[in-house]
């Protein structure tokens, strides 16, 4: 166990910025406030709906959390993407996959697992490159599809310890044929004491519906969890010590300026950081991270151009305005308007809407109760405001 804890926490070579899945402790930056409210949350047995913007960390804070459990022993812990299931199918599918990569049959647990699986005639299949199992059952009707969901769900409430499971991308069932999932997780969840839920996902508006509306099942049945962004001087230590263990030296105001190009969205201040890497020596200033800005929007620049395309000329404009103006109280408003001559407020109205619905610009609501704009992608928001 220490010689693991020791590897996990070894400096690492190359670029420490990952731009993927969670790595290691070490190059994961703070969130440590909210690894104790999940913690103390799990220990209370409380089910958590845990949402952000997309790309703020919420899949890389779960494994962080899921991580530093398996290092206390105390807990078991399941982790089940559901962003690309059709249906309610694949989705019991991902789960049982899900359980017995967390459980191998050389366990105890494992080998009941197992034969549980076997009862449900499944097929097995292991994936080429990582040797890891995928399981497959078919179902031939709804009472044995939801009897196995139960049953496998079940199996885990039987088990000593606690069982806490995260279901990523969660909203993603709303986009399945049948209509009724959500009723029959919900009836589920609610027959287990050992098992508690993280459900995740970035679609706000979609997730707040599902457990805040009165209509639906899972109402006012889970603890909502805003993840915001990290804190700014930890980010800024955390930036300063993973050059620092690189061997390269980062000034103040290049680090300062960083977190407020990037507006401090986890994405791309690790986005920017990894290029900043990339093409300094040891010593870096405000100019190496002004070069690197530039590299990665001309990178991206191709992309941005097909985002034009796929917009009307009033939205496109609406976007440019907003990215200008970085962040907007009041888009419809004269003064903004007038200032970027946008036209008639009724047709600037519809073309927000669209933005908004095509997930390129964010609608958030400040701690004063005040609605705001900004263009959902930072990178593309400071092209737009630098080039046009
Ligand atoms: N605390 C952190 N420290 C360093 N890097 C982080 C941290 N949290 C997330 N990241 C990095 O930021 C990026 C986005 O994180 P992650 O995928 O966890 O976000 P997400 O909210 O789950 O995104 P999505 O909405 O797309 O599912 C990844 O590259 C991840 O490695
Ligand atoms: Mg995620």
């Amino acid at each position: 166990m220490h010689f693991v804890y020791y590897i996990c926490n070894m400096i690492q070579e190359g670029n420490p910025f990952k731009l993927r899945a969670y790595t290691i402790p070490n190059l994961f930056c703070d969130r440590e406030d909210e690894v104790k409210l999940l913690s103390s949350y799990a220990k209370n047995g409380v089910d958590i709906t845990l949402f952000s913007l997309r790309r703020m960390g919420k899949t890389g804070l779960i494994q962080h959390f899921f991580n530093q459990l398996k290092a206390k022993n105390k807990q078991k812990t399941i982790y089940v993407d559901i962003y690309d299931t059709q249906n309610i199918t694949a989705f019991t599918n991902r789960l049982a996959t899900a359980i017995l990569q967390e459980f191998p049959e050389e366990q105890s647990i494992g080998k009941r697992f197992f034969k549980l699986l076997k009862s449900f005639s499944p097929t097995i299949s292991f994936d080429q490159f990582t040797g890891v199992p995928e399981v497959s059952l078919t179902f031939h009707s709804d009472q044995q599809q939801q009897h196995t969901l139960k049953s496998l769900l079940f199996f885990l409430e039987k088990q000593n310890e606690q069982v806490i499971i995260a279901i990523d991308e969660f909203q993603q069932i709303a986009n399945y044929p049948e209509k009724n999932v959500e009723a029959i997780l919900r009836t589920i969840v609610q027959q287990l004491n050992n098992v508690n839920f993280i459900f995740s996902g970035s679609h706000k508006h979609l997730l707040i519906e599902m457990f805040n509306s009165t209509k639906r099942p899972f109402f006012s049945s889970t603890t909502p969890m805003y993840l915001d962004k990290i804190n700014e001087e930890a980010y800024q230590n955390f930036i300063v010590r993973l050059f620092g263990e690189q061997k390269k030296k980062i000034e103040e105001d290049a680090v300062s300026f960083i977190l407020k190009w990037t507006k401090r969205h986890t994405y791309y201040t690790q986005a920017l950081c990894n290029k900043v890497y990339q093409i300094s020596d040891k010593k870096i200033d405000l100019e190496t991270v002004y070069l690197a800005c530039d590299r990665i929007l001309d990178e991206q620049e191709v992309v941005f151009y097909q985002y034009r395309k796929l917009l009307t000329a009033g939205q496109w404009n609406l976007l440019i305005a907003i990215a200008k103006d970085d962040v907007v109280f009041q888009p419809t408003g004269a003064a903004f308007v007038g200032k970027y001559n946008l036209g008639n407020p009724t047709s600037v109205r519809r073309s927000l809407k669209s933005l908004v619905d095509k997930e390129m610009v964010i609608h958030e609501i400040d701690k004063n109760g005040n609605n705001y704009y900004e263009v959902y992608n930072c990178f593309l928001s400071r092209w737009l405001a630098r080039k046009l």
